[in-house]
């Protein structure tokens, strides 16, 4: 495990310096464990830690997850030619991308691939939790 992050609840109050995104990141997540927020735990392939730490480019095969903790939802992503490939499961490795509309792999896409300053090659750095330190 390299780093731990959260989900917070959805009444967090989001500094105002907090960059578009991560608020963006925090809305669309807020539905999970009812609005309360969820311990999040991002665990990096240890195979892939060096290529994580440059954002790739990235060998095939899965990269990182993020469990989140209370729901036991996982989202992955993996890769395969060099492109982020998303999904999300539960804890016993069924694919519940259908259980709501943000889990759906073009949601993440959007996420993930729109905000290329800060997701490259399919990961994100901006840690969560500096915004609430
Ligand atoms: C609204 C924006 C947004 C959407 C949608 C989104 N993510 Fe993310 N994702 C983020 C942010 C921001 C981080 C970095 C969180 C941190 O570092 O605390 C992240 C981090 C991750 C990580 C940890 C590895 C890393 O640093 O990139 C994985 C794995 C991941 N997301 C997978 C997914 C999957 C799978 C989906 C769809 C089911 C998804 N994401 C949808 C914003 C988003």
């Amino acid at each position: 495990m390299v780093k731990e992050s959260v989900n917070p609840p959805a009444d967090t109050v989001v500094p105002p310096d907090t960059s578009l995104f991560i608020q963006e990141a925090v809305k669309a997540y807020s539905w999970i464990n009812n609005g309360e927020g969820s311990p999040l735990t991002i665990r990096v392939n240890p195979k892939k830690l060096e290529q994580y730490k440059t954002h790739g480019p990235y060998t095939d095969g899965p990269t990182a997850i993020a469990v989140s903790e209370v729901q036991g939802i996982i989202w992955v992503t993996e890769h395969f030619g060099g492109l982020p490939i998303y999904g999300s499961y539960n804890r016993k490795g069924q694919d519940i991308s259908s259980m709501h509309p943000t889990l759906e792999p073009e949601f993440c896409q959007r996420c993930h691939e729109t905000y290329k300053d800060i997701c490259i090659n399919g990961t994100c750095t901006e840690p969560l939790l500096d915004a609430y330190k």
